[in-house]
């Protein structure tokens, strides 16, 4: 039986209707919000095509991290802006690299905030590739030991979750062994298994200042033509030993969320990621589009595709426009 018995519409009348039928409810519980920590002390420098995203020092990191928590929001990334880069990223290893010190400051402030690690060479290398280079190639095997390496220097000074951002074949595997074999067998790692060589992370790459200098990410990060091969992705990282596995970025892959989500039974987190980001705040800045409204809705579809996690610039402000 169909119209006139079947009138949709009838729960549409009020937003207590509305609200008693919603599917998907978005709540700043499921956000974890990026940080960019750089060295020196009282730095908080805007980064221009991201409005509302800072570089801050390890302090002004912390005040930062305060107010994520007073927002409910559970958890924070990390990325660092070393002082130095090299071929090889040292100083993504140092015990007092920027990452480790904001990592201990944090602990030190005793927030209830989960403070989860981005790992990868491309913040620290001074060519911008993820990977150490070897006869011109980002070179697989030999950057599993400097990112093992990273993990667990990050784990040592407290982080709760490490994300490994690389894409290099075998990292889970290579982390998870060098975890538990210094004793960090309960820290999950949360993997960017599906991680696409995308156009939207060009605002992140002048936040992070890692540009490759050369080259480009197709030979490590995956094609955006593949969804198939995203599933192959996941299922492998899980054998490595992954915990929660991400999609990444998350606007132009809803359906890769959604078949990630259907065929696996672990956590799965989308990143929301800085184009998407940058793209609401220029078009609301130029009055083309009602910023709360477009954030609220974007974040909304990426939840109902199947992330239960959202890694998003917009954490703080949609905790806020959510209370
Ligand atoms: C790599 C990394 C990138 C992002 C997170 N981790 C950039 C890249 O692969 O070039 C992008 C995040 C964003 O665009 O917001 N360490």
């Amino acid at each position: 039986m169909s119209f006139p018995v079947q009138r949709p519409r009838r729960l549409r009348k009020t937003e207590l209707l509305r609200g008693l039928v919603r599917e998907t409810r978005l709540s700043a519980a499921s956000f974890v919000y990026p940080l960019f920590v750089c060295s020196g002390s009282g730095v908080r420098q805007e980064v221009s095509s991201m409005p509302g995203v800072f570089q801050q020092s390890v302090d002004r990191i912390v005040e930062d991290c305060r107010e994520v928590e007073s927002l409910g929001i559970p958890g924070i990334i990390l990325f660092g802006l070393p002082e130095k880069k090299d071929p090889r990223g040292a100083s993504s290893l140092q015990k007092d690299g920027v990452v480790q010190r904001a990592i201990e400051l944090i602990r030190q402030a005793k927030l209830n905030l989960l403070v989860i690690t981005d790992v990868c060479l491309c913040e620290y290398t001074d060519h911008g590739h993820c990977g150490v280079i070897e006869n011109n190639e980002v070179a697989n095997d030999p950057t599993l030991a400097v990112l093992a390496e990273q993990a667990l220097s990050h784990a040592r000074a407290g982080a709760d979750i490490v994300a490994p951002s690389d894409m290099m074949d075998g990292r889970v595997a290579a982390i998870r062994k060098k975890l538990d074999e210094n004793n960090f067998q309960d820290l999950p790692i949360l993997s960017y298994a599906a991680k696409y060589c995308s156009g939207f992370y060009g605002p992140f790459r002048e936040a992070a200042d890692s540009t490759p200098q050369f080259g480009d990410r197709r030979s490590y990060q995956m094609d955006p033509a593949n969804s198939r091969e995203a599933l192959r992705e996941v299922a492998l990282d899980l054998q490595e030993g992954a915990d929660m596995i991400m999609v990444k970025p998350a606007l132009p892959y809803l359906d890769v969320i959604s078949r990630v989500r259907q065929e696996f039974s672990v956590p799965v987190a989308a990143y929301n990621v800085s184009g998407e980001y940058s793209m609401v705040k220029a078009a609301a800045q130029k009055g083309w589009l009602d910023e709360k409204r477009v954030a609220l809705e974007i974040l909304t579809g990426i939840k109902r595709a199947g992330a239960g996690i959202i890694l998003t610039y917009h954490a703080k402000d949609a905790a806020r426009w959510l209370k």
